[in-house]
């Protein structure tokens, strides 16, 4: 059983005000039914976002932590760090880390190992670019970003591993992928997960992100194989954010 997933990733946004209106409005909207609620803020505001959300059921990761624990690495963190500052999930791949910090597939996967060793839930982004998708290397691409990270992680860090998948195209840009090519995709992906390690496949959650909207949600979710979505824009706007939850408690888990 796969029970629904909804996390917003804030990007670089947010400061201390918005924060507490945000955690108010989670707050009076009342715990979620089902569904596991995931706020990424920007790695500063982890631990005010932790404490201002206490109660509401609501966790929290970051977007981003390096691949060792400690070193000579200026301006990066450390999975342990985000572990202390309360938080739970980090995302690893976020299509803007691969194209703007030179987050390469080894990278995300050292990032991954770092992640589980810290004791945190990783959550692996990928996705192709336009370009690929229409030169019909879509899977391709997909399979080579998830197959280093899942070569590296064995059965093991799979069971613990949830993968979003967000085609590049579709984020920020407002043009979201179908229900329908967003399900052939997961439906590859579980594929792949079931090729490697048989019974993690049903279990694993696969999220779809891509101009994520409280109007699209309702469709990706009656896909079988959408588990959840990761949501970038609309999660800045905490009654779009709640929206989406509701459309994900309207369908419940999915069990196939
Ligand atoms: P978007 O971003 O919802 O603004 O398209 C999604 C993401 O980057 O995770």
């Amino acid at each position: 059983m796969r029970r629904p997933l909804v996390a917003g990733n804030w990007k670089m946004h947010g400061d201390a005000g918005f924060i507490e209106a945000y955690a108010g409005a989670l707050r009076r909207a009342g715990r979620a039914k089902d569904v596991d609620v995931l706020v990424f803020p920007p790695a500063c505001y982890l631990d005010r976002l932790v404490a201002a959300v206490a109660g509401t059921g609501v966790e929290v990761g970051a977007q981003n932590a390096h691949w060792a624990n400690d070193g000579a690495f200026t301006g990066e963190i450390a999975p342990g760090m985000v572990r202390e500052l309360g938080a739970g999930w980090v995302l690893a791949g976020h299509s803007e880390r691969r194209a703007l910090f030179g987050d390469t597939d080894e990278r995300v996967a050292d990032k991954i190992v770092a992640a589980l060793e810290a004791n945190l839930q990783p959550i692996l982004c990928v996705g192709e670019s336009l370009a690929e998708r229409e030169a019909g290397s879509a899977e391709a691409v997909v399979a080579r970003q998830f197959g280093v990270v899942a070569e590296r992680i064995g059965r093991e860090g799979l069971a613990r591993l949830s993968v979003a998948y967000e085609p590049v195209w579709a984020i920020g840009t407002g043009r979201t992928a179908s229900p329908a090519q967003a399900q052939d995709m997961h439906a590859y992906l579980r594929s792949l997960i079931e090729a490697r390690s048989g019974g993690v496949a049903r279990d694993l959650r696969i999220l779809y992100g891509g101009s994520v909207t409280p109007e699209n949600a309702p469709a990706l979710f009656a896909e079988p194989d959408i588990d959840g979505v990761l949501v970038g824009g609309a999660s800045l706007v905490v009654e779009r954010l709640l929206a989406i939850v509701r459309a994900a408690e309207a369908v419940g888990a999915h069990r196939n």
